[in-house]
């Protein structure tokens, strides 16, 4: 019997960066966007990998302290449930771009860590899941805030501030956004450690930036609760000047987001760890199609569409 869970990609729509310093973020799932994984039981010992990628059938190494995601991954619900390595087959699927600021390392480790104690008959409750994705996270991130993992794990928005309980987010009145793809995968952990050099050389400067991202997410819940979307697209637009100043922007980042306000979005910044990967536009139904074919013009690598709420 096949055993399957899947995970959603995330969008984050304001804070990114700031909150790692303590600064709130809110984050949404993009579930029309997801890794999947399915796990059989299989004849050959140990655990058998497919992916999509050429390489076919690969056999997972637990042995090695490798910097492997999806060794960790294993490791640690085996750890969890206290269980010897199992004979399986794992085939791994994902639409979600990856190295983009979407999620895609911590939306595969979710559906693994799901499926694989659900094959082994020990299905973990959200807290836990959130546990081990964030445990591995940190291979791909170094420091991370937590926010991908917990919006991935819970699939709702989310208002997140590091050490604090999770929020989610009453969404009152939907929203359309475009996700513009750069084309160019970065390194979230290089972005990440960018901004602490930032930090540490003028961190009364850099402090104050930080503050005026949270300021902005405080004003961005209120407006989304109230459901006033017209007010969203400006703090949008504010919260990526401050990611220019904390020079996690690119040129590719900064080309699409111009393309999207000079067609009509309400507001646009760049979503994630940034230095390339996606960017996000405030859409209505009525512009949405006039921007993305200025995105497309711009360079977007390609277009997803996701309604918030
Ligand atoms: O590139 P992403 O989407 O994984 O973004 C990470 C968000 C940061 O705030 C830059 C880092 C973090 O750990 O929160």
């Amino acid at each position: 019997m096949t055993v399957q869970a899947s995970a959603p990609a995330k969008i984050i729509l304001f804070g990114e960066h700031a909150v790692v310093y303590g600064q709130p973020a809110i984050a949404v799932p993009v579930a029309g966007l997801r890794a999947t994984v399915r796990i059989d039981f299989g004849d050959q010992p140990g655990i058998q990998i497919i992916t999509d990628e050429p390489e076919g059938i690969v056999p997972l190494d637990l042995h090695a302290q490798s910097q492997d995601a999806l060794a960790l991954a294993v490791q640690l619900v085996l750890g969890k449930l206290r269980l010897a390595v199992p004979n399986l087959v794992v085939r791994i699927e994902s639409q979600i771009p990856v190295a983009s600021g979407l999620g895609s390392g911590a939306a595969v480790s979710a559906a693994l860590i799901r499926a694989l104690s659900a094959a082994l008959g020990h299905d973990l409750d959200d807290a836990t899941v959130n546990e081990l994705v964030y445990e591995v996270e940190k291979l791909h991130h170094g420091t991370p805030s937590g926010v991908d993992n917990t919006v991935i794990v819970y699939q709702q928005p989310v208002f997140f501030a590091r050490g604090r309980p999770i929020q989610t987010l009453t969404i009152r009145q939907p929203f359309l956004l475009l996700i513009g793809d750069t084309g160019k995968t970065a390194l979230t952990r290089m972005a990440v450690a960018d901004v602490r050099s930032l930090y540490e050389a003028d961190p009364v400067r850099i402090g104050v930036l930080f503050q005026s991202i949270g300021e902005i997410v405080v004003r961005a819940r209120q407006v989304i609760e109230s459901g006033q979307i017209e007010l969203l697209g400006s703090l949008m637009n504010r919260n990526h000047v401050c990611l220019q100043e904390l020079t996690v922007s690119s040129d590719d980042l900064d080309v699409l987001v111009s393309a999207a306000l000079a067609s009509g979005a309400l507001g646009a910044k760049l979503s994630g760890g940034g230095r390339g990967g996606n960017m996000i536009a405030l859409v209505t139904q009525e512009t949405k199609e006039m921007v993305r074919q200025s995105l497309l013009q711009a360079g977007a690598a390609r277009v997803f569409e996701t309604i918030v709420g």
